[in-house]
Protein backbone atom coordinates (compact mmCIF):
# COMPACT_ATOMS: atom_id res chain seq x y z
CA UNK A 1 0.00 0.00 0.00
CA UNK A 2 2.37 2.48 1.13
CA UNK A 3 5.28 1.84 -2.12
CA UNK A 4 1.73 2.46 -4.12
CA UNK A 5 1.15 5.95 -2.37
CA UNK A 6 4.31 7.47 -3.58
CA UNK A 7 4.41 5.14 -6.83
CA UNK A 8 4.28 7.36 -10.23
CA UNK A 9 2.22 5.40 -12.08
CA UNK A 10 -0.68 6.28 -9.74
CA UNK A 11 0.15 10.19 -10.01
CA UNK A 12 0.00 9.51 -13.51
CA UNK A 13 -3.51 7.82 -13.22
CA UNK A 14 -4.56 10.59 -10.70
CA UNK A 15 -4.16 13.24 -12.97
CA UNK A 16 -5.64 12.54 -15.80
CA UNK A 17 -8.83 11.58 -14.06
CA UNK A 18 -11.76 14.39 -14.36
CA UNK A 19 -15.15 14.41 -13.36
CA UNK A 20 -17.13 16.24 -15.18
CA UNK A 21 -21.08 16.74 -13.60
CA UNK A 22 -23.21 18.17 -15.91
CA UNK A 23 -25.92 20.40 -15.43
CA UNK A 24 -29.26 18.45 -15.13
CA UNK A 25 -31.97 18.61 -17.98
CA UNK A 26 -35.13 17.51 -18.44
CA UNK A 27 -35.68 13.96 -18.23
CA UNK A 28 -38.54 12.16 -20.15
CA UNK A 29 -40.64 11.21 -17.10
CA UNK A 30 -41.18 15.07 -16.64
CA UNK A 31 -44.72 16.20 -17.34
CA UNK A 32 -44.84 18.10 -20.16
CA UNK A 33 -46.29 21.59 -19.48
CA UNK A 34 -49.93 20.83 -20.92
CA UNK A 35 -50.44 18.03 -18.38
CA UNK A 36 -49.33 19.91 -15.37
CA UNK A 37 -51.66 22.97 -16.38
CA UNK A 38 -54.87 20.40 -17.05
CA UNK A 39 -54.18 19.02 -13.43
CA UNK A 40 -54.67 22.89 -12.40
CA UNK A 41 -57.65 23.33 -14.59
CA UNK A 42 -55.71 25.79 -17.06
CA UNK A 43 -54.72 26.23 -20.24
CA UNK A 44 -51.54 26.69 -21.17
CA UNK A 45 -50.95 27.94 -24.80
CA UNK A 46 -48.50 29.64 -27.27
CA UNK A 47 -48.85 31.12 -30.16
CA UNK A 48 -47.92 29.50 -33.31
CA UNK A 49 -46.91 30.16 -36.91
CA UNK A 50 -48.74 27.68 -39.09
CA UNK A 51 -45.90 27.28 -41.92
CA UNK A 52 -43.79 25.61 -38.94
CA UNK A 53 -45.53 23.42 -37.69
CA UNK A 54 -43.66 20.29 -38.15
CA UNK A 55 -40.01 18.67 -36.93
CA UNK A 56 -39.01 20.23 -33.39
CA UNK A 57 -41.09 23.34 -33.59
CA UNK A 58 -44.36 20.74 -34.00
CA UNK A 59 -43.75 17.79 -31.84
CA UNK A 60 -42.96 20.46 -28.82
CA UNK A 61 -46.13 22.77 -29.74
CA UNK A 62 -48.20 19.59 -29.63
CA UNK A 63 -46.67 17.72 -26.78
CA UNK A 64 -45.58 20.97 -24.31
CA UNK A 65 -49.28 22.78 -24.86
CA UNK A 66 -52.94 22.22 -24.52
CA UNK A 67 -54.00 25.23 -26.70
CA UNK A 68 -52.97 27.43 -29.97
CA UNK A 69 -52.61 30.86 -30.87
CA UNK A 70 -53.02 31.66 -34.48
CA UNK A 71 -49.26 34.96 -33.92
CA UNK A 72 -50.92 36.42 -37.00
CA UNK A 73 -53.12 33.89 -39.41
CA UNK A 74 -56.48 34.92 -38.62
CA UNK A 75 -55.71 38.27 -38.23
CA UNK A 76 -58.03 40.43 -41.05
CA UNK A 77 -55.32 41.43 -43.37
CA UNK A 78 -54.15 37.62 -43.62
CA UNK A 79 -57.06 36.49 -44.30
CA UNK A 80 -58.96 39.38 -46.70
CA UNK A 81 -55.49 40.74 -48.06
CA UNK A 82 -58.05 41.66 -51.40
CA UNK A 83 -61.17 42.50 -50.73
CA UNK A 84 -63.63 39.32 -50.90
CA UNK A 85 -60.35 37.09 -51.61
CA UNK A 86 -59.93 35.28 -48.74
CA UNK A 87 -56.67 32.86 -47.58
CA UNK A 88 -57.67 30.72 -45.01
CA UNK A 89 -55.01 28.30 -45.25
CA UNK A 90 -52.43 29.16 -42.69
CA UNK A 91 -55.57 29.34 -40.09
CA UNK A 92 -57.40 26.17 -41.39
CA UNK A 93 -53.65 24.18 -40.69
CA UNK A 94 -53.24 25.68 -37.03
CA UNK A 95 -56.94 24.50 -36.23
CA UNK A 96 -56.10 20.90 -37.84
CA UNK A 97 -53.32 20.44 -36.31
CA UNK A 98 -54.73 21.93 -32.47
CA UNK A 99 -57.63 19.50 -33.17
CA UNK A 100 -55.31 16.42 -34.00
CA UNK A 101 -53.11 17.02 -30.86
CA UNK A 102 -56.50 17.72 -28.54
CA UNK A 103 -55.53 21.13 -28.08
CA UNK A 104 -58.06 24.40 -27.41
CA UNK A 105 -57.97 27.24 -29.87
CA UNK A 106 -57.82 31.20 -29.05
CA UNK A 107 -58.95 33.12 -32.19
CA UNK A 108 -56.78 36.65 -32.55
CA UNK A 109 -58.28 39.08 -33.48
CA UNK A 110 -61.36 40.51 -34.70
CA UNK A 111 -61.03 44.22 -34.48
CA UNK A 112 -57.71 45.90 -34.04
CA UNK A 113 -56.23 49.12 -35.58
CA UNK A 114 -53.28 46.97 -36.78
CA UNK A 115 -52.63 44.37 -39.37
CA UNK A 116 -55.34 45.06 -41.08
CA UNK A 117 -55.32 45.10 -45.11
CA UNK A 118 -54.78 48.04 -47.30
CA UNK A 119 -57.95 48.26 -49.34
CA UNK A 120 -59.36 48.56 -45.68
CA UNK A 121 -57.44 51.22 -43.84
CA UNK A 122 -57.20 52.98 -47.22
CA UNK A 123 -60.80 53.33 -48.11
CA UNK A 124 -63.17 56.22 -47.36
CA UNK A 125 -66.25 54.82 -45.67
CA UNK A 126 -69.05 56.29 -43.77
CA UNK A 127 -70.32 55.20 -40.76
CA UNK A 128 -72.82 52.83 -41.75
CA UNK A 129 -70.41 50.87 -44.37
CA UNK A 130 -68.06 50.82 -41.70
CA UNK A 131 -70.00 49.04 -39.39
CA UNK A 132 -71.48 46.42 -41.91
CA UNK A 133 -67.38 45.64 -43.26
CA UNK A 134 -67.20 45.02 -39.24
CA UNK A 135 -70.27 43.16 -38.54
CA UNK A 136 -69.48 41.18 -41.66
CA UNK A 137 -66.14 40.46 -41.23
CA UNK A 138 -67.30 38.83 -37.85
CA UNK A 139 -69.91 37.08 -38.89
CA UNK A 140 -67.60 35.39 -41.48
CA UNK A 141 -64.64 34.79 -40.10
CA UNK A 142 -66.35 33.26 -36.17
CA UNK A 143 -68.72 31.53 -38.44
CA UNK A 144 -66.22 29.73 -40.26
CA UNK A 145 -64.35 28.17 -37.59
CA UNK A 146 -68.06 28.17 -35.17
CA UNK A 147 -67.94 25.71 -32.59
CA UNK A 148 -64.42 25.49 -32.81
CA UNK A 149 -62.80 27.72 -31.13
CA UNK A 150 -62.55 28.01 -27.47
CA UNK A 151 -62.27 31.90 -27.00
CA UNK A 152 -62.17 34.98 -29.76
CA UNK A 153 -60.10 37.95 -29.22
CA UNK A 154 -62.69 40.29 -30.42
CA UNK A 155 -61.67 43.86 -29.82
CA UNK A 156 -57.54 44.21 -29.50
CA UNK A 157 -56.10 47.05 -28.10
CA UNK A 158 -58.88 49.50 -27.64
CA UNK A 159 -56.96 51.86 -25.18
CA UNK A 160 -54.19 54.41 -25.09
CA UNK A 161 -51.84 54.22 -21.98
CA UNK A 162 -53.88 56.97 -19.92
CA UNK A 163 -57.06 54.88 -20.13
CA UNK A 164 -58.29 57.13 -23.28
CA UNK A 165 -60.31 55.15 -26.16
CA UNK A 166 -57.14 54.93 -28.74
CA UNK A 167 -58.21 56.63 -31.76
CA UNK A 168 -58.88 54.27 -34.17
CA UNK A 169 -60.69 53.49 -37.78
CA UNK A 170 -62.87 52.03 -35.59
CA UNK A 171 -63.57 54.39 -32.84
CA UNK A 172 -63.17 57.63 -35.14
CA UNK A 173 -66.20 55.92 -37.37
CA UNK A 174 -67.96 54.44 -34.86
CA UNK A 175 -67.86 56.09 -31.36
CA UNK A 176 -67.29 53.77 -27.95
CA UNK A 177 -69.99 51.52 -29.60
CA UNK A 178 -67.95 49.62 -31.55
CA UNK A 179 -67.17 47.25 -29.26
CA UNK A 180 -70.46 45.96 -28.11
CA UNK A 181 -71.40 46.04 -31.67
CA UNK A 182 -68.27 43.71 -32.16
CA UNK A 183 -69.14 41.47 -29.45
CA UNK A 184 -72.54 41.33 -30.08
CA UNK A 185 -71.61 40.01 -33.53
CA UNK A 186 -69.21 37.60 -32.44
CA UNK A 187 -72.14 35.89 -29.95
CA UNK A 188 -74.43 35.28 -32.86
CA UNK A 189 -71.94 34.00 -35.19
CA UNK A 190 -70.41 31.57 -32.25
CA UNK A 191 -72.23 31.56 -29.18
CA UNK A 192 -69.85 29.04 -27.99
CA UNK A 193 -66.73 31.29 -28.05
CA UNK A 194 -65.87 32.57 -25.08
CA UNK A 195 -65.26 36.40 -25.96
CA UNK A 196 -62.37 38.57 -24.50
CA UNK A 197 -61.23 42.27 -24.74
CA UNK A 198 -57.82 42.20 -24.79
CA UNK A 199 -55.39 44.60 -24.68
CA UNK A 200 -51.42 45.38 -23.07
CA UNK A 201 -50.13 47.08 -20.58
CA UNK A 202 -52.79 46.26 -18.10
CA UNK A 203 -51.30 43.65 -15.97
CA UNK A 204 -51.25 45.56 -12.97
CA UNK A 205 -53.18 48.01 -11.62
CA UNK A 206 -52.96 51.77 -13.76
CA UNK A 207 -55.23 53.79 -15.00
CA UNK A 208 -55.67 52.03 -18.68
CA UNK A 209 -56.04 48.44 -16.51
CA UNK A 210 -58.95 50.89 -14.57
CA UNK A 211 -60.35 52.03 -18.27
CA UNK A 212 -60.50 48.73 -19.09
CA UNK A 213 -61.88 47.44 -15.53
CA UNK A 214 -64.87 50.15 -16.07
CA UNK A 215 -65.32 49.37 -20.13
CA UNK A 216 -66.06 46.04 -18.97
CA UNK A 217 -68.63 46.88 -16.01
CA UNK A 218 -70.54 48.58 -17.99
CA UNK A 219 -70.70 46.30 -20.63
CA UNK A 220 -72.25 43.58 -18.17
CA UNK A 221 -74.31 46.17 -16.64
CA UNK A 222 -75.80 46.71 -20.37
CA UNK A 223 -75.84 43.13 -21.11
CA UNK A 224 -73.47 42.86 -23.54
CA UNK A 225 -71.75 40.00 -24.16
CA UNK A 226 -68.16 40.25 -22.89
CA UNK A 227 -66.61 37.31 -20.93
CA UNK A 228 -63.02 37.58 -20.49
CA UNK A 229 -60.28 40.12 -20.53
CA UNK A 230 -56.91 39.59 -22.09
CA UNK A 231 -53.66 40.78 -20.14
CA UNK A 232 -50.98 40.58 -22.87
CA UNK A 233 -48.63 40.48 -20.71
CA UNK A 234 -45.28 41.84 -23.05
CA UNK A 235 -43.01 42.25 -20.27
CA UNK A 236 -40.05 42.93 -19.31
CA UNK A 237 -37.40 40.88 -17.00
CA UNK A 238 -37.99 42.49 -13.39
CA UNK A 239 -40.82 44.43 -14.11
CA UNK A 240 -43.22 41.99 -13.55
CA UNK A 241 -46.35 44.26 -11.86
CA UNK A 242 -46.92 44.02 -8.16
CA UNK A 243 -50.59 44.29 -8.34
CA UNK A 244 -50.64 41.61 -11.18
CA UNK A 245 -52.88 39.45 -8.96
CA UNK A 246 -54.70 42.03 -7.31
CA UNK A 247 -55.74 43.27 -10.96
CA UNK A 248 -56.87 39.33 -11.98
CA UNK A 249 -58.80 39.13 -9.06
CA UNK A 250 -60.84 42.35 -9.63
CA UNK A 251 -61.70 41.75 -12.90
CA UNK A 252 -62.27 37.95 -11.58
CA UNK A 253 -64.45 39.63 -9.29
CA UNK A 254 -66.71 41.54 -11.92
CA UNK A 255 -67.98 38.30 -13.46
CA UNK A 256 -65.27 37.36 -16.34
CA UNK A 257 -62.32 35.09 -17.24
CA UNK A 258 -59.09 36.14 -17.48
CA UNK A 259 -56.51 34.82 -19.53
CA UNK A 260 -52.85 36.04 -20.20
CA UNK A 261 -52.63 35.96 -23.73
CA UNK A 262 -49.77 36.97 -24.76
CA UNK A 263 -47.03 36.63 -22.25
CA UNK A 264 -42.97 37.18 -23.27
CA UNK A 265 -40.18 38.61 -21.10
CA UNK A 266 -37.84 40.39 -22.85
CA UNK A 267 -34.42 41.21 -22.05
CA UNK A 268 -31.47 43.59 -23.39
CA UNK A 269 -29.44 40.90 -25.27
CA UNK A 270 -27.08 38.97 -24.50
CA UNK A 271 -28.27 37.08 -22.15
CA UNK A 272 -26.49 35.68 -19.67
CA UNK A 273 -27.20 33.77 -16.18
CA UNK A 274 -28.01 36.17 -13.94
CA UNK A 275 -31.01 37.47 -16.70
CA UNK A 276 -32.02 33.88 -17.72
CA UNK A 277 -32.54 33.40 -13.69
CA UNK A 278 -34.85 36.90 -13.04
CA UNK A 279 -36.53 36.25 -16.18
CA UNK A 280 -37.61 32.94 -14.94
CA UNK A 281 -38.43 34.68 -11.58
CA UNK A 282 -40.79 36.71 -13.69
CA UNK A 283 -42.13 33.55 -15.56
CA UNK A 284 -42.96 31.92 -12.47
CA UNK A 285 -44.55 35.36 -10.69
CA UNK A 286 -46.67 35.67 -13.88
CA UNK A 287 -47.81 32.11 -13.40
CA UNK A 288 -48.67 31.71 -9.75
CA UNK A 289 -50.50 35.10 -10.18
CA UNK A 290 -52.83 33.26 -12.48
CA UNK A 291 -52.40 29.59 -10.64
CA UNK A 292 -54.14 31.72 -7.25
CA UNK A 293 -57.23 33.27 -8.79
CA UNK A 294 -59.82 30.17 -9.75
CA UNK A 295 -61.11 32.93 -13.15
CA UNK A 296 -57.95 32.78 -14.62
CA UNK A 297 -58.24 30.47 -17.38
CA UNK A 298 -54.72 30.43 -18.35
CA UNK A 299 -51.50 31.20 -19.73
CA UNK A 300 -50.51 32.14 -23.44
CA UNK A 301 -47.01 32.62 -24.37
CA UNK A 302 -46.42 34.39 -27.38
CA UNK A 303 -44.41 32.27 -29.22
CA UNK A 304 -42.67 29.59 -26.91
CA UNK A 305 -39.30 29.57 -28.33
CA UNK A 306 -36.43 32.15 -29.13
CA UNK A 307 -36.29 31.52 -32.55
CA UNK A 308 -39.70 32.55 -33.34
CA UNK A 309 -40.68 35.48 -31.23
CA UNK A 310 -41.87 38.93 -32.68
CA UNK A 311 -39.43 40.63 -29.88
CA UNK A 312 -36.08 41.26 -31.90
CA UNK A 313 -37.53 42.76 -34.86
CA UNK A 314 -39.81 44.56 -33.13
CA UNK A 315 -37.57 45.76 -29.70
CA UNK A 316 -34.18 46.71 -31.48
CA UNK A 317 -31.56 45.31 -28.91
CA UNK A 318 -34.07 42.88 -27.01
CA UNK A 319 -35.29 39.16 -27.54
CA UNK A 320 -34.29 35.61 -25.65
CA UNK A 321 -37.97 36.38 -24.37
CA UNK A 322 -39.42 33.02 -24.62
CA UNK A 323 -38.90 29.94 -22.44
CA UNK A 324 -37.07 27.97 -25.19
CA UNK A 325 -34.10 29.39 -26.79
CA UNK A 326 -33.54 29.50 -30.36
CA UNK A 327 -32.18 25.58 -30.19
CA UNK A 328 -35.00 24.39 -29.00
CA UNK A 329 -33.49 23.90 -25.50
CA UNK A 330 -35.47 24.56 -22.09
CA UNK A 331 -34.34 27.80 -20.37
CA UNK A 332 -34.72 28.23 -16.80
CA UNK A 333 -37.95 30.03 -17.37
CA UNK A 334 -39.28 26.71 -19.19
CA UNK A 335 -38.79 24.73 -15.61
CA UNK A 336 -40.49 27.97 -13.74
CA UNK A 337 -43.53 27.45 -15.33
CA UNK A 338 -43.37 23.70 -14.67
CA UNK A 339 -42.88 24.27 -11.27
CA UNK A 340 -45.54 27.04 -11.16
CA UNK A 341 -47.97 24.48 -12.07
CA UNK A 342 -46.68 21.82 -9.47
CA UNK A 343 -44.37 19.97 -11.85
CA UNK A 344 -41.07 18.53 -9.63
CA UNK A 345 -38.67 19.76 -12.11
CA UNK A 346 -35.45 21.60 -11.29
CA UNK A 347 -33.85 23.77 -13.11
CA UNK A 348 -29.66 23.68 -14.21
CA UNK A 349 -28.82 26.15 -11.58
CA UNK A 350 -26.30 27.39 -13.43
CA UNK A 351 -27.12 26.48 -16.99
CA UNK A 352 -24.49 24.81 -19.09
CA UNK A 353 -21.65 25.52 -17.38
CA UNK A 354 -19.88 22.18 -15.47
CA UNK A 355 -16.53 21.82 -13.19
CA UNK A 356 -13.96 19.34 -13.66
CA UNK A 357 -11.70 18.08 -10.20
CA UNK A 358 -8.55 16.66 -10.80
CA UNK A 359 -5.07 15.95 -9.21
CA UNK A 360 -2.14 16.89 -10.94
CA UNK A 361 0.81 15.62 -8.47
CA UNK A 362 0.65 13.80 -5.40
CA UNK A 363 3.24 12.85 -3.11
CA UNK A 364 3.15 10.42 0.38
CA UNK A 365 1.11 13.08 2.42
CA UNK A 366 0.11 15.55 0.35
CA UNK A 367 -1.30 16.62 -3.39
CA UNK A 368 -1.71 19.43 -5.35
CA UNK A 369 -5.49 19.66 -7.53
CA UNK A 370 -7.64 21.82 -9.65
CA UNK A 371 -11.14 22.47 -10.68
CA UNK A 372 -11.72 23.59 -13.95
CA UNK A 373 -14.99 25.42 -14.48
CA UNK A 374 -15.81 25.80 -17.83
CA UNK A 375 -19.41 27.43 -19.84
CA UNK A 376 -21.16 26.26 -22.74
CA UNK A 377 -24.29 27.79 -23.61
CA UNK A 378 -24.29 30.09 -20.34
CA UNK A 379 -22.09 31.57 -18.27
CA UNK A 380 -21.10 32.81 -15.21
CA UNK A 381 -20.07 36.03 -13.04
CA UNK A 382 -19.74 34.50 -9.73
CA UNK A 383 -19.08 31.02 -8.65
CA UNK A 384 -19.37 28.61 -5.80
CA UNK A 385 -17.45 25.10 -6.05
CA UNK A 386 -18.61 22.45 -3.60
CA UNK A 387 -17.60 18.82 -2.82
CA UNK A 388 -16.86 16.46 0.07
CA UNK A 389 -13.92 14.71 0.43
CA UNK A 390 -14.48 10.97 1.24
CA UNK A 391 -11.23 10.11 2.53
CA UNK A 392 -10.35 12.50 5.33
CA UNK A 393 -8.02 14.80 2.90
CA UNK A 394 -7.60 18.60 4.06
CA UNK A 395 -7.07 21.60 2.17
CA UNK A 396 -4.09 22.84 3.38
CA UNK A 397 -3.98 26.33 0.68
CA UNK A 398 -5.44 27.66 -2.34
CA UNK A 399 -5.28 29.58 -4.95
CA UNK A 400 -7.06 32.09 -7.58
CA UNK A 401 -10.47 31.05 -5.32
CA UNK A 402 -10.94 30.92 -1.25
CA UNK A 403 -11.57 27.88 0.13
CA UNK A 404 -13.02 26.42 3.81
CA UNK A 405 -13.74 22.95 4.49
CA UNK A 406 -15.62 22.07 7.32
CA UNK A 407 -15.01 18.83 8.07
CA UNK A 408 -15.16 16.76 4.74
CA UNK A 409 -17.42 19.89 3.22
CA UNK A 410 -15.50 21.75 1.11
CA UNK A 411 -16.41 25.17 -0.50
CA UNK A 412 -14.48 27.24 -2.99
CA UNK A 413 -15.45 30.66 -3.88
CA UNK A 414 -14.45 32.83 -7.06
CA UNK A 415 -11.86 35.37 -6.15
CA UNK A 416 -12.20 39.09 -7.20
CA UNK A 417 -10.73 39.03 -10.51
CA UNK A 418 -12.30 35.67 -11.64
CA UNK A 419 -15.81 35.03 -10.90
CA UNK A 420 -16.49 35.30 -14.55
CA UNK A 421 -16.73 32.83 -16.73
CA UNK A 422 -17.93 33.82 -20.22
CA UNK A 423 -19.91 31.48 -22.43
CA UNK A 424 -17.35 29.26 -24.15
CA UNK A 425 -14.98 29.75 -21.48
CA UNK A 426 -13.02 28.52 -18.52
CA UNK A 427 -11.54 29.39 -15.01
CA UNK A 428 -9.40 27.01 -12.88
CA UNK A 429 -8.20 27.28 -9.19
CA UNK A 430 -5.52 24.81 -7.98
CA UNK A 431 -5.13 23.84 -3.96
CA UNK A 432 -2.82 21.71 -2.24
CA UNK A 433 -3.74 19.02 0.47
CA UNK A 434 -3.24 16.16 2.91
CA UNK A 435 -4.07 12.85 2.61
CA UNK A 436 -3.71 9.62 4.18
CA UNK A 437 -4.79 5.89 2.61
CA UNK A 438 -6.72 6.87 -0.24
CA UNK A 439 -7.08 10.14 -1.67
CA UNK A 440 -10.58 9.16 -4.12
CA UNK A 441 -11.83 12.22 -6.73
CA UNK A 442 -14.96 14.03 -5.37
CA UNK A 443 -18.20 15.03 -7.18
CA UNK A 444 -18.29 18.65 -7.72
CA UNK A 445 -21.14 21.07 -7.94
CA UNK A 446 -21.44 24.54 -9.02
CA UNK A 447 -23.34 26.75 -6.75
C1 LIG B 1 -47.37 40.40 -33.55
C2 LIG B 1 -46.85 39.17 -34.26
O1 LIG B 1 -46.28 38.29 -33.34
C3 LIG B 1 -45.83 39.57 -35.30
O2 LIG B 1 -45.42 38.45 -36.07
C4 LIG B 1 -46.41 40.64 -36.23
O3 LIG B 1 -45.42 41.08 -37.13
C5 LIG B 1 -46.92 41.80 -35.41
O4 LIG B 1 -47.87 41.33 -34.47
N1 LIG B 1 -50.06 42.40 -29.70
C6 LIG B 1 -50.88 41.53 -30.39
C7 LIG B 1 -50.29 40.57 -31.35
O5 LIG B 1 -52.08 41.48 -30.12
O6 LIG B 1 -51.16 40.30 -32.42
C8 LIG B 1 -48.97 41.05 -31.89
O7 LIG B 1 -48.42 40.02 -32.68
C9 LIG B 1 -48.05 41.44 -30.75
C10 LIG B 1 -48.65 42.54 -29.93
Amino acid sequence: MRSLRTGLSLVSLLSGLALLVPAPTASAADAPLRDLAAAKGKVMGTAVTGSKLTGTYGDLAGAQFNSLTPGNAMKWGSVEPTRGSYNWAEADQILNFAEAHGQQVRGHTLVWHSQNPSWLTNGTWTAAQLGQLMNDHIALEVGRYKGRLAAWDVVNEPFNEDGTYRQTLWYNGLGTGYIAQALTAARAADPAARLYINDYNVEGVNAKSTALYNLVKSLKEQGVPIDGVGLQAHLIVGQVPATLQQNIQRFADLGVDVAITELDIRMTLPSDSTKLAQQAADYKAVMNACVAVARCAGVTVWGFTDSDSWIPSTFPGQGAATPYDENYAPKPAYYAIAEALGGTTTPPPTGACTAAYSVTSQWDTGFTGQVKISCSGAALSSWKADWTYGAGQRITQAWNATCTQSGAAVSCANAAYNGTVPDGGSVTFGFNASWSGSNPVPAVTLE
